[in-house]
């Protein structure tokens, strides 16, 4: 099969396409025969070796967190899924593998493919709304009436975060700039604010969760704006146990978990076309080190997705 892998890390000349044999699944996996996978920035962070200290991956590997496709085989010890059952893949950060025509995923790393969407639209979810609920839903516990601010909330985890939250019924303001301003509103968020002509942290307090997906110096702003006994969940980096204890606020970094069964009322809002799945922008496979540039460099509009035969 085909598939994109890298021997030693570095910029994106060390992505190689090449011929390998078809993974071979464990009892606890199965198959799936991929129609899409996705590109993320995490992609970027583990082929740089920016995570090889938690992420200790024998060379060579096949890069790929994410994608969609049918189920062409199963293990002994699987009992949810199929042959030819249609599916969304996460595979755990030490398998990978996805940017390929074959991936070998635990069986509870896989979620059912809504019927309404393409394969394309499905490969950009596993991700985006993992991440989102696991952020919000899991880690931040969010309640109606809630007010919060999300970072980044035209990116691909954010506007997933801006509908699940809208749902769950908070006053939901986003930083995002550009194109994705209209973007967030027609997606129904209450106040978004222009990260690149305004400065967020004089405009917002008392706020009962901050999402950070940026990180860094928008991170170090946002302490404050949180009131007593609210919450700051990021997914760039652990919030500074200094600043949570200064304004009697608890934090953490989410680290996305995949669970079977866990994204169920998520998937059938997306189902139900009530969570709108933005259309990615489509490559080869076999462009891979574009796609990834694409992501790293921030000049793709929307989610970066391989379809595959
Ligand atoms: N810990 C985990 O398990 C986990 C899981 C998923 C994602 N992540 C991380 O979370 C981050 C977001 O992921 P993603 O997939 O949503 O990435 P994405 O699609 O690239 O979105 C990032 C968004 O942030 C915006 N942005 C950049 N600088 C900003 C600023 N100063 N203020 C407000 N917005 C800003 C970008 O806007 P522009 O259009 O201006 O570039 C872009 O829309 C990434 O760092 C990713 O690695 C972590």
């Amino acid at each position: 099969m085909k598939a994109t892998q890298i021997h030693q890390y570095g910029d994106n000349s060390v992505l190689e396409n090449v011929e390998i044999p078809l993974p071979k699944i464990l009892p606890n996996q199965v198959l799936v025969h991929l129609k899409a996978s996705s590109v993320n920035p995490v992609d970027y962070k583990i082929r740089s070796g920016f995570l090889s200290g938690q992420l200790n991956k024998p060379f060579p590997f096949t890069m790929g967190w994410e994608g969609a496709g049918i189920i062409t085989e199963v293990g002994k010890e699987t009992n949810l899924y199929n042959k030819g059952d249609e599916v969304m893949v996460m595979p755990n950060f030490m398998q990978g593998g996805t940017y390929a025509e074959y991936v070998a995923v635990n069986e509870d790393e896989i979620m059912p493919k809504p019927k309404s969407i393409h394969f394309t639209e499905a490969a950009t979810l596993p991700f985006s709304l993992g991440t989102a609920y696991t952020t919000l839903i899991e880690d931040a516990d969010i309640k109606k009436g809630q007010k919060i601010l999300i970072h980044g909330a035209g990116g691909a985890v954010g506007q997933m975060a801006v509908q699940i939250a809208k749902h769950k019924g908070l006053f939901v303001i986003g930083t995002a700039t550009g194109e994705k301003i209209q973007e967030l509103q027609d997606l129904g968020i209450d106040r978004v604010i222009d990260y690149a002509a305004t400065d967020f942290s004089t405009e917002l307090n008392d706020l009962d969760v901050i999402l950070d997906l940026v990180g860094g110096p928008t991170l170090a702003k946002s302490y404050a704006l949180v009131k007593t006994g609210g919450v700051i969940i990021s997914t760039t980096q652990p919030p500074s146990t200094s600043e949570l204890e200064k304004y009697k606020i608890s934090g953490k970094m989410t680290i996305t978990r995949m669970e079977a069964n866990k994204f169920n009322e998520v998937i059938q809002w997306v189902e139900e076309g009530k969570i709108t799945v933005k259309k990615p922008q489509i490559y080869d496979l076999s462009n891979a080190r574009e796609a990834l540039s694409a992501v790293e460099k921030r000049q793709s509009k929307s989610k970066v997705v391989f379809e595959m035969d």
